[in-house]
C-alpha cells in the first residue's frame, strides 16, 4: 500500500530509487515518483500510472546532474484519484523540502483548513501535502528543521510512514512512523530506507526496523533513531536471510505464476527446523510456542484478512477435529469494530503474510489489550505483527511479489498444520502416527510433481471457459475455504465474478444463477471422511439445471467423473494435507484465466499488497 525508497550515499541516485521503486511495485501502481537534487535545487519526476511510465519520463529527459539524498514513491491512491498532481513527492510553497508518505493522514482536513489560511498553496488533492506544508509553516515560525519534522509529526492522526528531504540540509533524510512499515537499509558509507525488505536487497542484507511513534535520521555514515519526544532510541540490526533471487521472476512470465510453483520448496522450508523424525514429533519451542505459554489456553481466535482468512478457516476444521477445542475464525476489519469476547483464557492467532496489514494489527493491539494471549503467523520477518505478538510463527515462504497470495497461504495452512500436530502432543501427549509424519516429510515432492502434471490439463480447462462472466465455487469442510480462496484468486485477477459457497448452502440461494454459461467448481475428497457423497448430491443438482460442472476429485473417484464436464484429479492423501493440493489447480486457474484475458496477472487493477489502511 505505496512503497518508500530513499538514499543517501554516493551511488548514482536514480538507478537506485528506480531499482527500489520496481521491487515494491507490488504495494500500489497508481503512480510514482522521485526526488533528488540538482544543482541543490530539490528535482521532482513524477507521473500518473506505473513505474514504467516514470522510466519513459526520465529516458526523455534524463537528469545527468541528479544527485542524492532522494526519495522515490509508488502510489496506491486514498485521497485524490491517480495523476501527475497527486503522485508523490510532494512538495512545500518554495519547493525547499519534498516529502513521501505511506498512510492515510485521518485529520488532514482541519489541518489544511488551517495551512490554507496562513497562505499555503496547495497542488493536489492528497492528504500527504498537508505533512509538508506543516514542517513549512515550523520553519516559517524560525524552527529548525529536525524539531520542526518532530513538531509535524505529533500534530498527526493516522498512519503513516513519511521521508523527508531538505534542499539545505543535503546531508540527511529524516523518517518517521506510525502504523505503516519502515525498514532501514545499512551500507558502508550510504543509508537506504524503504517500505520493505525486497528493495534493499540489491543493496544490503543489514537492515534495522522502525518502530510505532519513531523518528530516524539517515545519514551517509549514521543512523540515528529517537522517540518522538527526542530520546535516542538503540536498535539492533537484523539481517536477512532471503536472498535477490527469490524477489525476481526467474525466467517465469509473472511472479504469480513463479510464486505457486515455489510452493514445494516454501512448504519445504516451512517444515525445516521444526520435524523430529526419530520422535514422530513437531517442534516449536525454539519459537517460544511450549507448555508454558499454552497453559490455561481453552479457546482460539483466529483473525486475518482475505487470503490468510481463508487459512484461518482451514485452521478451524484442523484445530476442531484434531484437539476438540473451540476456535472462532474473524475477518480482521469486523473483529477489531464490534465487542469481541476474548480473556486470557484465549490464544489469539494473527495471520498475515505481510506482517502489517492495519486490520490485523489492530485487532492483535485490541486483543491484547482485553487480555488475550497473542501469536502471530506471518511469513514477512521483523513485521510489525510480528514484533507486536508474543509468539510468531513464520511461514518461511521467501518473498511473495505477486499481488495475489499462493504460495504465502499454503505455507500458512502447514504451518497450522504442524502447529496442530505439535499442540495434540504438548496437550493430549498423542504423537502423530509414523506413517503420517512420512506423508508429511514427501509432501514437497508429491505436490511438485501434482503441480507439473496438473498445469497443461488447467490450461486446457482456461482455454475453454477463460470468456464466462460468472463462476461457482463449492466445497464442504476443509475444502469450503479452498472453493472461497479459489473464487477469491479468480475474481481478483481476471476480473470474472467468482462466488465460493459451502456446497450445502448452494441451494439456499446460489443455485438461482446456475445456467449454461455459469461453470460450477466442485471440491470433493473420497475416502478422506468429509462428506463426499453429499458433495456428489449438490454436483447432481448442478447437473440437473445444466450448469457446467469441473470438478476436482481425489484419484479414483469415478462417480464424479460421470457427471462433470472437466474433472481434475488430485493424490488421495491425510485429510490435513488436502488443502495444499486442491487449492493449486484453482490459483493455476485464475492464472491461466487472467493471462488469456489480457489482465495485468502481477498488478489486478485497484488492488495492492500489504493493505496498511484500513
Ligand atoms: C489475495 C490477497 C489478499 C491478502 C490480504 C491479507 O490474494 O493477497 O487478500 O491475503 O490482503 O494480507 P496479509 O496476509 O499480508 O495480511
Amino acid at each position: 500500500m505505496c512503497g518508500i525508497i530513499g538514499y543517501i550515499g554516493n551511488r548514482p541516485i536514480i538507478p537506485v530509487l528506480l531499482e527500489g521503486l520496481r521491487r515494491l511495485e507490488y504495494r500500489g501502481y497508481d503512480s510514482a515518483g522521485i526526488v533528488f537534487l540538482e544543482d541543490e535545487e530539490i528535482k521532482i519526476v513524477k507521473t500518473k500510472g506505473k513505474i514504467l511510465n516514470l522510466e519513459e519520463k526520465l529516458f526523455n529527459d534524463f537528469p545527468k546532474k541528479a544527485k542524492a539524498p532522494g526519495l522515490g514513491h509508488t502510489r496506491w491512491a486514498t485521497h485524490g484519484e491517480p495523476s501527475d498532481e497527486n503522485a508523490h513527492p510532494h512538495f512545500d510553497c518554495h519547493k525547499s523540502l519534498a516529502l513521501v508518505h505511506n498512510g492515510i493522514i485521518e485529520n488532514y482536513y482541519e489541518l489544511k483548513t488551517k495551512l490554507i489560511a496562513k497562505g499555503h498553496k496547495f497542488y493536489s488533492a492528497t492528504d500527504t501535502e498537508v505533512i509538508v506544508h506543516l514542517i513549512e509553516d515550523f520553519l516559517n515560525q524560525g524552527i529548525p528543521l529536525k524539531e520542526a519534522f518532530f513538531k509535524a509529526l505529533k500534530e498527526l492522526k493516522g498512519a503513516y510512514a513519511v521521508a523527508l528531504i531538505h534542499k539545505e540540509n543535503p546531508d540527511f533524510i529524516l523518517i518517521g512512523r506510525n502504523q505503516s512499515p519502515v525498514v532501514i537499509g545499512l551500507g558502508k558509507q550510504e543509508n537506504f530506507v524503504a517500505s520493505d525488505i525486497p528493495a534493499l536487497l540489491p543493496f544490503t542484507k543489514e537492515v534495522l526496523f522502525l518502530n510505532d511513534g519513531e523518528v530516524a535520521i539517515l545519514r551517509k555514515d549514521q543512523v540515528e533513531i529517537y522517540d518522538l519526544s527526542g530520546n535516542p532510541v538503540a536498535r539492533a540490526p537484523y539481517h536477512v536471510t532471503w536472498d535477490i533471487a527469490s524477489a525476481e521472476k526467474g525466467g517465469f512470465d509473472h511472479f504469480m505464476l513463479k510464486e505457486i510453483y515455489e510452493q514445494p520448496e516454501a512448504i519445504k522450508n516451512t517444515m525445516l527446523g521444526r520435524i523430529d523424525l526419530d520422535k514422530n514429533q513437531i517442534d516449536f519451542s525454539q519459537e517460544g510456542l511450549d507448555q508454558k505459554f499454552l497453559e490455561g489456553i481453552q479457546r482460539f481466535y483466529i483473525v486475518a484478512c482475505g487470503t490468510s482468512y481463508h487459512a484461518g478457516l482451514v485452521a478451524k476444521y484442523l484445530i476442531e477435529r484434531e484437539l476438540g477445542l473451540p476456535v472462532e475464525v474473524d475477518i480482521a476489519s469486523e473483529f477489531r469494530y464490534r465487542n469481541p469476547i476474548l480473556d486470557e483464557k484465549t490464544l489469539f492467532i494473527g495471520i498475515s503474510q505481510s506482517g502489517e496489514t492495519a486490520d490485523t494489527l489492530a485487532s492483535l493491539r485490541l486483543a491484547k489489550e482485553k487480555g488475550a494471549k497473542t501469536l502471530s503467523i506471518c511469513n514477512v520477518v521483523g513485521s510489525t505483527i510480528a514484533r507486536e505478538t508474543e509468539v510468531v510463527l513464520y511461514t518461511k515462504a521467501g518473498p511473495e511479489i505477486s499481488v495475489a497470495s499462493t504460495k504465502a497461504f499454503s505455507t500458512q495452512v502447514l504451518t497450522f498444520v504442524l502447529f496442530t500436530f505439535y499442540l495434540k502432543q504438548l496437550l493430549f501427549g498423542e504423537n502423530e502416527k509414523k506413517q503420517k509424519i512420512e506423508a508429511l516429510i514427501k509432501l514437497p515432492s508429491q505436490l511438485k510433481i501434482f503441480i507439473e502434471k496438473v498445469h497443461s490439463k488447467v490450461k486446457t480447462l482456461a482455454q475453454k471457459w477463460y470468456q464466462a462472466q460468472n463462476a461457482l465455487y463449492l466445497g464442504r469442510n476443509i475444502l469450503y475455504p479452498i472453493a472461497l480462496e479459489g473464487a477469491l484468486k479468480l475474481k481478483e485477477i481476471s476480473y470474472i465474478h467468482a462466488e465460493g459457497y459451502a456446497a450445502g448452502e448452494m441451494k439456499h440461494g446460489p443455485i438461482a444463477l446456475i445456467e449454461e454459461k455459469v461453470p460450477t467448481v466442485i471440491l470433493a475428497a473420497k475416502e478422506t471422511g468429509i462428506v463426499y457423497e453429499k458433495t456428489l448430491s449438490n454436483a447432481e443438482e448442478v447437473r440437473s439445471r445444466r450448469g457446467p460442472i469441473i470438478s476436482l476429485v481425489t484419484e479414483g473417484a469415478k462417480e464424479f467423473q460421470k457427471i462433470s464436464d472437466e474433472y481434475i484429479e488430485v493424490p488421495l492423501t491425510f485429510y490435513e494435507f488436502l488443502p495444499i493440493f486442491y487449492v493449486v489447480p484453482l490459483q493455476l486457474l485464475a492464472y491461466e484465466i487472467a493471462t488469456l484475458r489480457g489482465c495485468d496477472v502481477d498488478k489486478p487493477r485497484n488492488l495492492a499488497k500489504s493493505v496498511t489502511v484500513e
